[in-house]
C-alpha cells in the first residue's frame, strides 16, 4: 500500500528510532492486549512522529458494542486514553441519557494517532486523509476480530469511511442500524466533537438527536459477560 507522504508542520524530534517499513501484524488469533502492544510501535504513516503515543482503543475485551471515533484530540494524545477531552466528556453524558454504561462499551478511533498542526502555542486538531485511515485500518480490523461486537457504532465520517471503506454522508445514513461484515450490525450517527461546534440554537436538538441515535444501540448494552449466561 502507498501511503501519501504529507508535509508535517512543526515536525518534533522523534521519540523512538525511526523504522523502514510498517510494523507486521500477526495474522493468528492474539490478543487484545499483545495488538495494543504492537500498536505503540505503529510508524505505517507519518502521523506517529508528530504524536505523543499511540492512542489504542479501550473497553471490555468482549464488548458488545464498538464506538468508533476519528482520532485522538489534544487530551488523549497526551494522555494515552480515547475520548476523555471535551468530546469525551459529551459522549459520556449522552451515553449515560442513553442509557448505556461506558465501561460497558468498547472506545476506539478509526486513526490512533493524532494529527495536528501549530496555531500558536496550541496543537490544532487536523482531519486525517484517506491514506492515513488506511494506514491505520489494520488495528481497527484487529479490534473488531478480538471483541467480535454485536454492535459498531461509528461516529462521524472518518469512522464511517474506515468501517464501511467509502464516503458515507452522515445525514442521510444516521438513525437506523445495518448489516455489517457477517455477525454484525452498524449504527452510523455525528461526532461528538461536531455538537462542540453547532452553533447555540441549535446544538440542544442536535444533542437529542444524537441521544436518540445511541437508544438504538442500548438494547445492545447488557452486560458483555452475559453473552455466555454468566453474570
Ligand atoms: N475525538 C475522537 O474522535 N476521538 C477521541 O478519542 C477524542 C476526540
Amino acid at each position: 500500500m502507498t501511503i501519501p507522504r504529507q508535509p508535517i508542520a512543526h515536525r518534533a524530534p522523534p521519540k523512538r528510532a525511526p523504522r523502514t517499513r510498517a510494523p507486521h501484524v500477526a495474522p493468528g488469533p492474539v490478543s487484545l492486549e499483545e495488538v495494543r502492544e504492537e500498536a505503540q510501535d505503529c510508524q505505517a504513516c507519518p502521523l506517529w512522529a508528530n504524536a505523543t503515543q499511540t492512542v489504542f482503543g479501550e473497553g471490555p475485551e468482549h464488548a458488545r458494542i464498538m464506538l468508533v471515533g476519528e482520532q485522538p484530540g489534544d487530551q488523549e494524545d497526551r494522555s494515552g486514553h480515547p475520548f476523555v477531552g471535551p468530546a469525551g466528556r459529551l459522549l459520556d453524558r449522552a451515553l449515560q441519557e442513553a442509557g448505556i454504561e461506558r465501561d460497558m462499551v468498547y472506545v476506539t478511533n478509526a486513526v490512533k494517532h493524532f494529527k495536528w498542526e501549530p496555531r500558536g502555542k496550541r496543537r490544532m486538531h487536523k482531519k486525517p486523509g484517506e491514506g492515513e485511515i488506511a494506514a491505520c485500518h489494520q488495528w481497527l480490523e484487529r479490534e473488531l476480530q478480538l471483541v467480535a461486537p454485536a454492535l459498531v457504532v461509528a461516529m462521524g465520517a472518518t469512522a464511517a469511511r474506515a468501517l464501511l471503506g467509502r464516503a458515507t454522508p452522515i445525514e442521510a445514513n444516521r438513525g437506523h442500524l445495518s448489516a455489517f461484515a457477517g455477525e454484525m450490525q452498524i449504527l452510523v450517527t455525528v461526532h461528538p466533537s461536531y455538537l462542540l461546534r453547532v452553533p447555540d440554537d441549535a446544538r440542544a436538538s442536535a444533542y437529542a438527536r444524537f441521544v436518540q441515535d445511541l437508544k438504538l444501540a442500548a438494547p445492545f448494552a447488557e452486560r458483555f459477560s452475559d453473552r455466555n449466561g454468566n453474570a
